[in-house]
């Protein structure tokens, strides 16, 4: 790890270290396929703090704990003290002399940021308003599954800025991915990410042209327009995306792409039902794979 034990961010890992999860992810995925033993955790307790709802994420850590021998915790904001004003900062701590790691989804990125200062045990962000970076660690082994690796993949991120697509982008530098990022006009993604992914080495396409950036790529990315917290915004943004839908025609310029969609969908708006249920389709894959993935992930930080 770069600086912490923590796994805030996707370039909180190296290209090496990320190199290494995945590796770890596919051997993990074989081993459950297989049936073969891999209690490497075994004795070990996850806490799983969550602010906002989730399948896939309380599944995924709950069941990738449960077949590595150890434990997962799952503590809603409304069933911990948290919800009732205990600081992050005593949460943290408390949390720290009972558990072996801790994952939580939060709202505001500051607040993953302080549960990572007062513990001492690793946190794993399990998505913020501004990143999602255990998605990312999925959706790079599923593009290494139908890609046979990074070298020469081409992607293009269709729709929201939001937190799926700055973790993608930055994941994108560290792994050499070609993206072009297409959103509409004010919902870009950071500018500070783009400059992150710029420094890894990267070199991010930002345009506002769906078309342009689909153009022969060979993965496809969509999340919602509404993300968790921006409810309010529906009307304003369901006409802001238009044009953004990946649809048939739009996939009529990618002919070989996979689609991919961190899930879950909204169905007739950032993506249509007939490409959802595509050949072009890897998006159960990928919600698979964030089982593999955090697995990796949670060995790797206990040194399992
Ligand atoms: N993709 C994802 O994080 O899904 P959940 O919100 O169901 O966890
Ligand atoms: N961008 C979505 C992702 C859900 C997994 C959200 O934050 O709601």
């Amino acid at each position: 790890m770069t600086n912490t034990n923590h796994f805030l961010e996707i370039d909180d890992l190296t290209a090496t270290e990320l190199q290494t999860v995945l590796d770890r992810a596919e051997t993990y995925k074989d081993a459950q396929q297989n049936g073969d033993d891999h209690a490497d955790l075994a004795g070990q307790t996850l806490g799983m703090i969550f602010q906002k709802p989730s399948t896939r994420t309380r599944v995924s850590f709950e069941t990738g704990m449960t077949q590595l021998g150890g434990h997962a915790v799952f503590l809603g904001e409304d069933d911990i003290q948290l919800g009732r004003g205990e600081p992050l900062k005593d949460t943290s701590r408390t949390l720290s002399r009972y558990v072996d790691a801790v994952m939580a989804r939060v709202f505001k990125h500051d607040n993953i940021e302080v549960l990572a200062e007062y513990a001492s045990v690793p946190i794993v962000n399990g998505l913020t308003d501004d990143a999602h970076p255990c998605q990312t660690l999925a959706d790079l082994q599923t593009i290494r599954e139908q890609e046979g690796g990074f070298e020469d993949v081409s992607a293009a991120w269709i729709g929201d800025g939001n937190n799926v697509a700055q973790s993608f982008t930055v994941g994108a530098a560290l792994t050499d991915i070609d993206l072009t990022v297409a959103t509409p006009a004010g919902y870009g993604i950071d500018d500070a990410v783009v400059e992150r992914a710029r420094d890894l080495g990267g070199d991010p396409t930002i345009t506002t042209d769906p078309i342009e950036a689909v153009t022969d790529a060979d993965i496809i990315y969509t999340d919602v327009w509404i993300s968790m917290g921006q409810e309010d915004e529906r009307d304003v943004r369901m006409t802001d995306f238009e044009g953004f839908q990946v649809c048939s025609d739009l996939l009529e310029h990618a002919p070989e792409a996979s689609v991919m969609h961190c899930l879950p969908a909204h169905r007739g708006e950032e993506i249509t039902d007939d490409v959802i249920e595509s050949d072009h389709s890897v998006v159960f894959d990928q919600a698979e794979n964030r089982l593999h993935a955090q697995k990796a992930l949670l060995s790797w930080l206990l040194e399992a």
